[in-house]
């Protein structure tokens, strides 16, 4: 085990670019994959997860390749709707929850069988939350002994297009089916009352793909995609990741006299709920530059140090931010009076129980945590120490406590520190650079 230490720093200084975003990357790679032509990547998204896509897809038969260089990007040449070949052997989307669903709406429309699993974290992850879709439009998908769990198994079966309403808000569950919609008869419509990140449907939408979305009748929206239109490569310029900013963003606001800036931060409305949170607890953050990437909005992203006070998150807003809830716990020990985060059920399914790791984190610097299966009441506390903390594994929990130990007022340790890789691989080097400044 990879353990750290990490002694309190007294402010960062500077600005950072982060890396491309995940989510973005991932569906850059998939979508260039069946689409006639070349897609060309930039600012893609290094993180292991990304790599766990592109390795999937070579081994669909995809060429894809790296130009490194001043502007490194990847370039794909598409093979159209059925231009996926047969794998010679079982999948792995790694640690990847994104890899996994996602293809697994592509591969549910081949002519082929196939098989998808993960490590040890994906395995214990849901994905009846994809099976009971995806069959319902015909697909012929089952999981380990009917357990709902990867590995998965694919075999080819004809597809019709199907209404479905989203029991959670899931990116990955919705991105799925409109996928595997590619490949069906007939349209495919997703409803969903609070929505989760769009990204899927800007980009089919940017290639080409016949896709609309409208409000619902009970305030939600409803998303429409007809198939049979040819998807067109193209080059995407990947905005910064707002979910890897974050944890710099995190680290401006609480360490004393610092001052970030964070140039093309994508601001994707269904993405920037952090941004907001942050404000209304007092946090100093102002956007300049906002321009569009390929039907993403970006902007810089100028953060200082501020005095915060608790807040209450509702339901409403947690998909906008649900991959910021690690930081923005560790913002609610250290800002004045108490917040409350309500609705965060879902991050029991993530890369580690997020609430389990994010309460004993915040337990061993000393914070009074209480909690249920939906909610975290964090009761915040001037001068938090530091303490032995543990990632579980879990990139975000890695992160997120890194930002709590340069914040506390005594020296902490941090366990399975590499993590970070899955969405940041020069996390621990930034932190350095910044404090050399
Ligand atoms: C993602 C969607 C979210 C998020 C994950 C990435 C995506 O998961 O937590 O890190 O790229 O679609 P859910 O859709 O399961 O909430």
């Amino acid at each position: 085990m990879q353990l750290k230490t990490i002694l309190p720093a007294s402010r960062l200084k500077g600005s950072v670019v982060v890396p491309g975003d995940k989510s973005i990357t991932h569906r850059a790679l998939l979508l260039g994959a069946i689409s006639s032509g070349t897609t060309r990547i930039f600012s893609f998204s290094g993180g292991k997860d990304c790599l766990s896509t592109l390795n999937c897809l070579k081994q669909l038969g995809i060429d894809i390749r790296l130009s490194p260089g001043s502007d490194p990007h990847l370039t794909i040449q598409g093979k159209g709707p059925d231009g996926l070949a047969a794998p010679a052997s079982i999948l792995d989307a790694g640690n990847s929850g994104t890899t996994l669903r996602l293809l697994s709406g592509i591969l549910s429309g081949q002519a082929f069988p196939s098989r998808i699993t993960g490590d040890a974290s994906l395995k214990r992850r849901p994905m009846d939350r994809i099976l009971l879709p995806l069959r319902r439009m015909g697909a012929e998908i089952s999981s380990l002994d009917g357990s709902g769990k990867a590995p998965l198994s694919i075999r080819p079966s004809a597809l019709t297009g199907i209404r479905y309403t989203l029991p959670v808000a899931s990116a990955q569950v919705k991105s799925a089916v409109l996928l595997a919609g590619l490949y069906a008869k007939g349209k495919t419509s997703i409803c969903e009352s609070i929505p989760a990140r769009d990204h899927t449907e800007r980009m089919l939408s940017a290639f080409g793909g016949n896709i609309s979305t409208k409000k619902g009748p009970k305030g939600g929206l409803i998303t429409t995609l007809v198939p049979s239109v040819p998807l067109l490569g193209r080059d995407v310029p990947v905005p910064g990741d707002i979910s890897s900013a974050a944890y710099w963003i995190g680290a401006a606001l609480l360490l004393p006299d610092s001052r970030l800036f964070l140039p093309r931060v994508g601001i994707n409305p269904t993405r920037t709920g952090f941004l907001t949170v942050c404000r209304r607890m007092g946090g100093d953050l102002t956007f300049s530059r906002t321009q569009t990437f390929l039907g993403e909005p970006c902007a810089d992203l100028l953060i200082r140090h501020s005095l915060l006070k608790g807040t209450v998150v509702s339901p409403e807003e947690i998909p906008s931010l649900i991959d910021e809830l690690p930081m923005l716990a560790v913002l609610a020990a250290f800002a004045r009076g108490e917040t409350i985060l309500r609705g965060i059920g879902e991050l029991r399914f993530k890369e580690s129980n997020r609430i389990l790791s994010i309460v004993s984190n915040l337990r061993a610097m000393g914070i009074s945590v209480s909690f249920t299966e939906e909610e975290i009441c964090i009761y915040g506390k001037q001068c938090p120490s530091g303490a032995a903390f543990s990632s579980y594994k879990d990139h975000r929990i890695a992160m997120a406590f890194a930002i709590a130990a340069l914040a506390a007022a005594t020296p902490s340790t941090l366990d399975d520190w590499e993590c970070c890789s899955i969405s940041y691989p020069g996390f621990f080097r930034e932190i350095e650079r910044l404090q050399d400044l």
